[in-house]
């Protein structure tokens, strides 16, 4: 038998494989096509303390290898997510990875305080301090280290549970703001998130999306999220979730070879739903083939020339 499961920090994981925030909604509808108990974690859309619509207009466009989106940050709010989806997905029968968004530092000091409280089915916030698509908080806050320090100094106190840190990779030196989550007591880092972008119909001559820019994911960035991971496995002690368009098993082992404990999954979801089984499938084909007894034993195994 082969030992999928990794320990991120103090939570063990059945499998890395984790439903990246944003391309699974609550679970609700790729529950239908998978069996959520096999998946090592869900995480849910980027949530934040008031409901929101999210940005108007088309706000997803197709691009080589990859997509834009600029969603917006559409959500339920807190109070509709702790009444409707947490209860959903706590049936789920896998770890549950909350995504906490904020306009301000008040706003991720509230959510943390609530969903962070002992006794919430809740085993990780994610702090997201770095979707591109919105005018205050999130990327705002996380493209500086200063940034990054102050706003995970602002709520460790407020929670025992464990913080991960999603950072965004538009920024000069992604070693300089992992360095800073770890610093003020982040748990661990998510790497990466979209890349600021911009797609124009040639026909109205207007940017695609009404938001004029959004995110780049899926295999295009893949080969960024890579170096990243990799340079801050040298530069950090504290874990790292690798994330950017992986798309099968064999990237998920490259993430993990760069120093991902686990990784998340975003943009293949959307193409098929079941990609996280069929990934989670062939890692233990993979791991069989190379007599490997447990797949953790990868992580930063890359070799440098
Ligand atoms: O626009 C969005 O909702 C994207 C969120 C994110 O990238 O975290």
């Amino acid at each position: 038998m082969v030992d999928l499961s990794v320990r991120v920090g103090s939570v063990d994981f059945a499998n890395p494989v984790i439903l990246a925030s944003g391309a699974c909604g609550f679970g609700r509808e790729l529950s239908e096509y998978v069996d959520m108990s096999t998946i090592g974690g869900i995480c849910s859309k980027g949530l934040t303390l008031l409901p929101r619509e999210g940005n108007p207009g088309c706000r997803v466009a197709e691009t080589a290898s990859g997509m834009l989106n600029s969603v917006g940050l559409q959500n339920p709010g807190l109070e509709a997510f702790l009444q409707n989806e947490l209860p959903f997905m706590t049936g789920l029968g896998t770890r549950i990875i909350v995504n906490v968004a904020g306009h301000s530092t008040n706003d991720y000091q509230k959510m943390v305080e609530r969903l962070g409280a002992p006794g919430t089915p809740v085993d990780v916030l994610e702090l997201n301090l770095s979707c591109p698509n919105v005018t205050e908080g999130c990327m705002t806050i996380g493209a500086t280290a200063d940034g990054v320090y102050n706003l995970v100094n602002a709520v460790r106190s407020l929670t025992d549970k464990p913080l991960w840190v999603k950072l965004t990779p538009n920024v000069t030196s992604i070693s300089e703001t992992a360095h800073a989550a770890q610093d003020a007591g982040g748990d661990a880092v998510v790497l990466i998130n979209t890349l600021l972008g911009l797609a124009i119909d040639v026909k109205t001559r207007r940017p695609v999306l009404q938001n004029n820019t959004g995110g780049l994911s899926g295999p295009a960035i893949k080969p960024v999220a890579l170096r990243m991971v990799q340079e801050c496995y040298r530069l950090i002690s504290i874990p790292i979730i690798g994330v950017g368009g992986i798309m099968n098993a064999a990237d998920v082992i490259e993430f993990m070879l760069a120093g991902a404990s686990a990784v998340e999954i975003g943009t293949a979801s959307l193409l098929h739903p079941a990609a996280c089984a069929k990934i989670i499938k062939d890692l233990t084909a993979y791991a069989e083939d190379n007599c490997l007894e447990a797949l953790s034993s990868l992580t930063g195994e890359l070799k440098l020339w």
